[in-house]
């Protein structure tokens, strides 16, 4: 009976087409929130106007496009390396309905107008208490299926899964305490005050992007840009550096979004500091997933889902290049409160955690479904370009309306007035707006594209469950 069984795929299934959905949803929200900012006549109703759609826009991007992204990879990895179906099932199905469920009342409330006002965090009491249930249950559902391994050694992507379920959980208990106030409306206060409540507020947030938008996107990288080259990881001892480093420097930098604040200012400094420190793992990590690719460079003329994940790789060089300049004091005194943050943000949103998710995504959809790859990979290709194309105007927009923005605050006249009106500023920054919704356009195309292609791709097959295979000996990669 052994032999006959199979991988727990049904789960992973779901949140896989689930990410693809809310991927479309979230981005969609990101361009009337692009057209918004353009034409104000946009906000039509108060519970679709620009503040209440914003952190819709974000939530759904981060934890039901992300969060669905992560969860069904992880799944899917965790099992495969360790050589045995999913811990617990039924707990699984659980964090599928109940991660859902999140989904759709985050979608009910922020219209409504219901915040905890933490940039992240902004879901209220009753929805954190459900969060932190999910959390719960999928680490249990990971960390049990680790226990239960048939091979010796746990394969470096759980590394990275693990290290982010355990720390998202720890960052969402602590920077969600707080005092109900009442349940409808949904009200609460936050258990800290003051600049003790930014701190922590703050140190949730930059681990939100340490360990939400980035370790666990490297456990997709470290699982599947290996087996889409079809070569070992370039370095498994730079692994183990890059995962230590890494999470051990996070940890420290969040200040650097309170430069210049109540905050004291040797915590800036410290903030600053682990921020420049932060350049060596990201970049550690970076090398090892491109240099995976030596000896198969010639696989990436015509391997879109290759492509997909070399040039997520590439943004994230980037955008951890960017961010501990950005993280400098005097770097920041320019470009805080401009358009360079949300162009450094999207970067790192668009062109690593989306694009590596999409490559996973192409990877793993086809085999759970009984094929050997997608209905069709011309239109992973198109998938690929439009994307791209879309990424470039969006972030090349913001990082030029970013610094003229910061440049003409600072302007003055040799009297000590200020040369520009705040006005004239915003006037200035609609070409640019413009230009960010015609990129954010194109990537919300691809999106579309790859529904379509999914879709296709689940009609021609039928959903199936691979065999449980015997570990090989030496290594885990399965
Ligand atoms: C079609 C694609 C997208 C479009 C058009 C879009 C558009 C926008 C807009 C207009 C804003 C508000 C900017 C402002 O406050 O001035 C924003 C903020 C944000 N978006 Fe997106 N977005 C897209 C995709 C994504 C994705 C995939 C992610 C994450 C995985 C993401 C994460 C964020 C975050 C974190 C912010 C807040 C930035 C900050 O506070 O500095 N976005 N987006
Ligand atoms: C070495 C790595 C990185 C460092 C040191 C870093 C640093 C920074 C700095 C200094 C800011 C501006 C803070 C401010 O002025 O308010 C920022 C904002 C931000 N970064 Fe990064 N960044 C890094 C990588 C990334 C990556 C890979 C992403 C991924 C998607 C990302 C997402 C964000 C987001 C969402 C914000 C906006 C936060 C907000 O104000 O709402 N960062 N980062």
């Amino acid at each position: 009976m052994q032999s006959q069984a199979t991988y727990n795929y049904k789960v992973v299934r779901q949140f896989a087409v689930m990410t693809v959905i809310w991927g479309v949803v979230g981005m969609l929200v990101g361009v009337i929130c692009a057209a918004q900012l353009i034409w104000p006549d946009l906000n039509v109703v108060e519970w679709l106007s620009y503040g209440r759609l914003r952190p819709l826009h974000t939530n759904a991007v981060i934890f039901a496009f992300g969060g669905c992204a992560l969860i069904s990879t992880s799944y899917y990895v965790v099992q495969r390396t360790c050589h045995t179906p999913l811990f617990a099932p039924k707990l699984a199905a659980f964090t599928f309905w109940g991660w859902q469920l999140v989904i759709l009342l985050a979608a009910i409330t922020l219209p409504m107008g219901f915040t905890s006002a933490k940039e992240y965090a902004e879901l209220e009491w009753p929805i954190d208490i459900l969060i932190a249930v999910v959390w719960v249950s999928y680490a249990i559902v990971f960390f049990g299926t680790i226990v239960q391994r048939k091979t010796s050694h746990i394969y470096v992507a759980n590394w990275f899964y693990g290290g982010f379920i355990l720390a998202v959980a720890l960052l969402h208990i602590v920077n969600s305490a707080e005092v109900p106030v009442s349940f409808w409306p949904m009200k609460s206060y936050s258990a800290y005050a003051g600049a003790q409540d930014a701190m922590i507020q703050w140190w949730y947030g930059h681990n939100a992007v340490g360990f939400f938008l980035t370790a666990g996107f490297l456990g997709i990288m470290y699982y599947f840009v290996p087996k889409q080259a079809g070569r070992p990881v370039y370095s498994y001892r730079l692994s183990v550096v890059h995962f230590w480093a890494l999470i051990f420097t996070y940890m420290w930098a969040g200040p650097h979004h309170l430069h210049y604040t109540a905050l004291p200012d040797w915590t800036q400094s410290v903030g600053m500091l682990f921020s420049l420190i932060l350049l060596a793992p990201s970049w550690g990590g970076m090398i090892n997933g491109i240099m995976t690719l030596s000896g198969a460079w010639q696989k990436l003329r015509d391997d879109p889902i290759l492509k997909f994940l070399v040039t997520s790789l590439s943004f994230y060089g980037m955008s951890t290049f960017e961010g501990p300049m950005m993280a400098i004091k005097t770097v920041n005194a320019l470009s805080h409160y401009t358009d360079w943050t949300v162009g450094h943000v999207h970067s790192g949103a668009l062109g690593w955690v989306a694009m590596v998710s999409i490559g996973g995504l192409y990877y793993m959809i086809p085999r759970l479904y009984g094929r050997a790859e997608m209905y069709s990979v011309r239109l992973i290709n198109t998938h690929f370009w439009i994307a791209t194309i879309g990424v470039v105007l969006y972030i090349a927009a913001m990082w030029i309306s970013g610094v003229m923005q910061g440049m003409m605050w600072r302007a003055t006249n040799p009297d000590g007035t200020l040369t520009y009106a705040f006005a004239e500023v915003v006037k200035d920054t609609y070409p640019f707006y413009m230009i960010r919704l015609a990129g954010g356009l194109c990537f919300l195309t691809g999106m579309v594209i790859m529904a379509y292609n999914m879709f296709m791709t689940m009609a021609a097959g039928k959903a199936s469950d691979a065999p449980v295979l015997a570990p090989a000996a030496g290594h885990a990669h399965a």
